[in-house]
């Protein structure tokens, strides 16, 4: 059923299954929207701290929005049955890892669409929110088909979600576009009622819409496609931005060879309006549970098909090296590692999370421990979600970021939180033991360290030391006396 909301859409009512990233914010924003929302998941004691207003996860934004709707329009439960029957729309929202072969493990998603055929008791949605591989929807159909549902009784969405961990809330009420693979006339139509106060705009003119940019003005369009082609599009889309990520990585490694700043070239690129400014900084490369996870799928998936995608076979590679190169320079820099300490800036897979699955920096500092040096380790919000996966004798954590310079041979910036960028280096040199930094995200100002005396290793710029520090001085001197 559903009821005129007060911005003036058809409130739908929405099952979202799974309150991991995507399904927890998905459910919040819809309800932000003004739909009323069931969230299920089978996790008991997620679901209640979240009926109990816990926040699971860093991400801005999330617990103002819960706070406004929990109890309201959005309710948890580990009822699965009862929200099938009492939504019209199903959004699937549960993991999707890589199995031991690269595929997509799609047993969550089975699972749950098995629940679902044995509660259904009238026509609905089942829209996939999850990354999945191409054709999953066929897949979903005919499992619900072999449950003895009839074919009038569900339509199939793909419905791939775009956000990004950090501006997730921002990025689902703000969206670049909003793509809906379906055959069905009937449920475009019903995806179509989801998104109007987004597609048409009224969301934005609400006194209280989350700020960002798009207005009534500037309104995301609504694109229909097949769902092959949706489900092509997630994949296609991350497997893009990391291929970014890695060409411009490759640059910068040409950069170091012949004295280029990857900076200036990005700068230079980036503002060809085909290229694009995002996804262009240089550094130990792309993490995280997205990106690494979907290019493998996607390149099984292709390899399924008979197609050759080794140009991500190349992307994924570049990644790796990616860690390694960086390392090597630390090890190249300052000799043995063996009893030295180093101070590490930065957990997370990116700033702006706590998330540290399949984060560089993790991978960095396993391989540092292993050469038999000691760490201390600061990030703003990642240090438990660290000591859950990452503990070592010689590792240690601190909630102060100025600490991890103590005594220490050299820092390592791991993450790009712009905080570190506000760090009063000066403070940090006088603690550190040898005034050296190692940015793997290009995040501090070469300038600034250069003019305070750092040695300064970025990636793919220049580097900086104390010898050509002296040297530029006397250029700089020599060029003033010209
Ligand atoms: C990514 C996509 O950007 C989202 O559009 C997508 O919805 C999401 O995956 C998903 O599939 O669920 P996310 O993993 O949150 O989002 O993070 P990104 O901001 O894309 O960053 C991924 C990694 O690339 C991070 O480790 C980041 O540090 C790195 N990165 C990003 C770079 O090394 N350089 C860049 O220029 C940009």
């Amino acid at each position: 059923m559903s009821r005129r909301n007060n911005q003036g859409n058809a409130g739908m009512s929405i099952t979202v299954v799974g309150s991991g990233y995507v399904g927890l914010v998905a459910a919040t924003c819809f309800a932000e929207l003004g739909h009323s929302v069931i969230c299920v998941d089978n996790n008991q004691q997620r679901i209640a701290r979240l009926q109990h207003g816990h926040v699971p996860i860093y991400e801005d934004l999330l617990p103002e929005l819960l706070r406004k709707h929990v109890g309201e329009r959005l309710i948890f439960t580990t009822d699965l049955a009862e929200a099938v029957k009492a939504s019209t729309a199903i959004f699937i929202a549960v993991g999707t890892p890589t199995a031991e072969n690269g595929e997509a493990d799609l047993s969550a998603v089975q699972y749950v669409i098995e629940e679902i055929a044995d509660s259904m008791d009238g026509y609905k949605i089942i829209v996939e929110k999850s990354t999945v591989p191409v054709q999953t929807s066929d897949w979903i159909a005919s499992i619900l088909l072999c449950r003895g549902i009839s074919r009038t009784c569900f339509d199939i969405v793909s419905n791939p979600e775009f956000l990004r961990e950090g501006t997730a809330i921002t990025d689902f009420m703000h969206p670049d576009r909003i793509i809906v693979g379906t055959t069905s006339h009937r449920a475009w139509e019903i995806m179509r009622d989801i998104y109007a106060p987004l597609s048409e705009g009224y969301y934005y003119a609400s006194g209280s819409s989350v700020p960002g940019r798009c207005s009534i003005d500037q309104t995301p369009p609504l694109i229909r496609t097949s769902p092959a082609s949706s489900e092509l599009i997630k994949h296609a889309a991350n497997a893009f931005l990391a291929m970014k990520i890695s060409f411009i990585n490759s640059v910068a490694n040409l950069c170091e060879a012949v004295g280029a700043d990857i900076q200036e070239i990005a700068l230079g690129i980036g503002t060809d309006r085909r290229i694009g400014k995002g996804f262009l900084n240089a550094g130990i490369g792309y993490g995280g549970s997205c990106f690494p996870k979907d290019v493998t799928a996607f390149c099984s998936v292709a390899s399924q098909f008979g197609v050759d995608l080794d140009l991500l076979v190349q992307v994924r590679e570049i990644n790796a090296q990616q860690r390694e190169r960086f390392l090597t320079k630390v090890r190249t820099t300052l000799g043995s590692l063996h009893g030295k300490k180093l101070g590490i800036l930065g957990l997370a897979f990116k700033g702006g999370t706590d998330d540290v699955r399949e984060s560089p920096a993790l991978s960095i500092i396993a391989s540092l421990l292993q050469d038999g040096c000691s760490i201390i380790a600061h990030d703003p919000v990642a240090i438990t979600n660290t000591q859950n996966v990452l503990q070592h004798h010689a590792l240690t954590y601190t909630n102060d970021p100025y600490s991890v310079a103590d005594q220490c041979d050299a820092i390592l910036v791991l993450t790009d939180w712009q905080e570190f960028a506000q760090l009063d280096f000066v403070e940090i040199k006088r603690r550190l033991k040898t005034p050296i930094v190692f940015d793997g995200r290009n995040l501090l100002n070469i300038d600034t360290m250069s003019a305070m005396g750092f040695t300064y290793l970025g990636v793919g710029r220049p580097p900086v030391t104390r010898s050509t520090l002296h040297r530029s001085l006397t250029h700089s001197v020599a060029a003033i006396a010209t």
